[in-house]
């Protein structure tokens, strides 16, 4: 009997728990215990996700286990959220598997005093040596003819050019944060990028989801949630050493990347385990986004070789072939640059953008949020609205065009997403991929392999990246 009253009692807790009040944003009928995590495609969530609001609208709430989740969709929504009312939405929720891995340090999910200070000290390095005197762009240049160099010896042949991607465009934030690259194939570093993939897929799985749901219990258990605590405990390791070093050969009047910036401004006041949480933010963040947008990039020009001709003509006439290609080109390159936003808009790459939480109530959409409610800003619901764009579902690089040809922002490319946590590499990752898209078409002709059909389909994770794939590089 005591078994039965037991049951009872939980179940009756969970019941008035899983009750919505009458203000809070609606959402599907929640399940005893589980609530509504059985019901989401683990394999496509951002799609699942944005299915919802044809039902629930944009505002709407899922339990996933013990904890509630209001998930917001659609341009107005955000922007009220994250930028009109973004105090109350600046910090990251405590989600067991983040917190085991950053204990609240770094940039990505720290918040507060910490939080802020990172932000504003990762910022301003990232000026000085990205676009600042020791500018980046030569590094970027520099970078993509050993890039070059590598895609030529393949000689129009096919091949996966996933590694060569992740190891070119990490080894850009690998001088900033490192003060120096690797050599494409370098064992240990090609290791760790596998391990990014891998780290980040697991992160938004089914067992990541249990893991924050029931944190206490899946700690006891074995499974792919291990896995992803192994994973980054090793990337840790690789930073520790090149964090030892630099403090080994450190030279205070001369910093030459943020380690030795941070061990001269920040002097340590947070603890050596921040610089490395500090780093590995910085290293995780800036390595796999901007290689998965080239990599959707090279799928979108085989897909639609009409549109790789036409950016190839136009850098053609405006760069020419004798010189590489600068930042002060963008303006005159209209049609690459709408080329690059639209690769942007549809490869979609980090399509859930990453959590947040209430730090007071909230109004939105007609509904109270209470603090502490874990926030999902839909960024997909955003870049495939059809308010938004003529053709939200087709590769059209018209949507950034004007009826001159001109090039035309639009208020809903938000894949940087928007506020006070909005991607603090934007500028950087722009920059990369500007200089290293537009080196590419200017070098080399993409095509697939004889009688092969470009896949379009995706890997879900925190980012979503494209299935493997093989292409063909010819010379021009
Ligand atoms: C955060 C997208 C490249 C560093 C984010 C967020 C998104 C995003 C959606 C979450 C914003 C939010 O919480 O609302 C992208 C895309 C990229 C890219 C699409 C490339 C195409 C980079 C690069 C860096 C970087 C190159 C390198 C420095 C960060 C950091 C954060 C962040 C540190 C956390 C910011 C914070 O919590 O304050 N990014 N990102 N990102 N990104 Fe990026």
């Amino acid at each position: 009997s005591l078994l039965l009253f037991t049951a009872v009692f939980i179940l009756t807790a969970d019941y008035i728990k899983n009750r919505r009040p009458g203000s809070f944003p609606p959402g599907p009928r929640a399940f005893p215990i589980v609530g509504n995590l059985f019901t989401v495609d683990y394999n496509r969530t951002h799609e699942s996700l944005t299915q919802v609001t044809d039902r629930y609208g944009d505002v709407y709430s899922l339990r996933m286990g013990q904890t509630w989740i209001v998930v917001l969709n659609r341009f107005d929504v955000l922007k009220e959220a994250l930028v009109d009312q973004g105090d109350v939405l600046a910090d990251r929720p405590n989600l067991p598997l983040l917190q085991d891995i950053s204990q609240g340090l770094g940039v990505i999910f720290s918040n507060g005093k910490i939080w802020k200070q990172q932000r504003r000290f990762a910022l301003s390095t990232l000026k000085h040596f990205g676009f600042g005197k020791k500018s980046l762009k030569p590094v970027i240049l520099e970078e993509f003819s050993y890039c070059a160099k590598e895609f030529k010896s393949h000689k129009g042949k096919p091949f996966d050019p996933h590694l060569i991607l992740n190891n070119a465009v990490s080894n850009i934030i690998c001088s900033l944060v490192f003060g120096h690259r690797f050599e494409y194939g370098d064992e240990k570093f090609m290791e760790l990028m596998s391990w990014f993939g891998k780290g980040l897929e697991l992160e938004a799985s089914i067992w990541a989801q249990l893991y924050n749901s029931f944190p206490l219990l899946m700690r006891r258990l074995p499974g792919p949630h291990q896995t992803v605590q192994h994973i980054w405990n090793s990337v840790k390791d690789f930073i520790r050493v090149e964090v030892k070093e630099h403090k080994h050969n450190w030279d205070p009047s001369d910093n030459r990347d943020y380690i030795d910036c941070y061990l001269s401004e920040i002097q340590m006041e947070q603890g050596p385990e921040n610089l490395v949480v500090c780093v590995f933010d910085l290293f995780l963040a800036g390595s796999e986004t901007t290689s998965t947008t080239l990599r959707w990039a090279f799928l979108y020009m085989v897909k639609y070789p009409e549109i790789q001709a036409k950016v190839q003509a136009e850098i053609d006439k405006v760069v020419g072939t004798s010189r590489q290609p600068s930042m002060e080109d963008r303006a005159d390159l209209p049609y690459t640059d709408a080329v690059i936003h639209e690769i942007q808009r549809m490869s979609n790459i980090v399509p859930l953008s990453l959590p947040h939480v209430t730090t007071r109530d909230i109004r939105l959409g007609g509904y109270t949020i209470p603090k502490v409610m874990t926030i999902i800003p839909n960024l997909t619901s955003v870049l495939f609205d059809k308010n938004e764009w003529e053709t939200p579902d087709a590769f059209n690089p018209g949507h950034f065009l004007n009826p001159e040809g001109k090039f035309v922002k639009r208020a809903a490319f938000i894949p940087f997403s928007a506020g006070k946590r909005v991607c603090l590499g934007e500028n950087l990752a722009r920059m990369e991929l500007f200089l290293f898209f537009t080196s590419l078409m200017q070098h080399f002709t993409f095509s697939m392999p004889a009688g092969v059909k470009p896949v379009m389909d995706f890997r879900f994770g925190i980012t979503l990246s494209p299935l493997p794939y093989e292409v063909c590089l010819t010379s021009r």
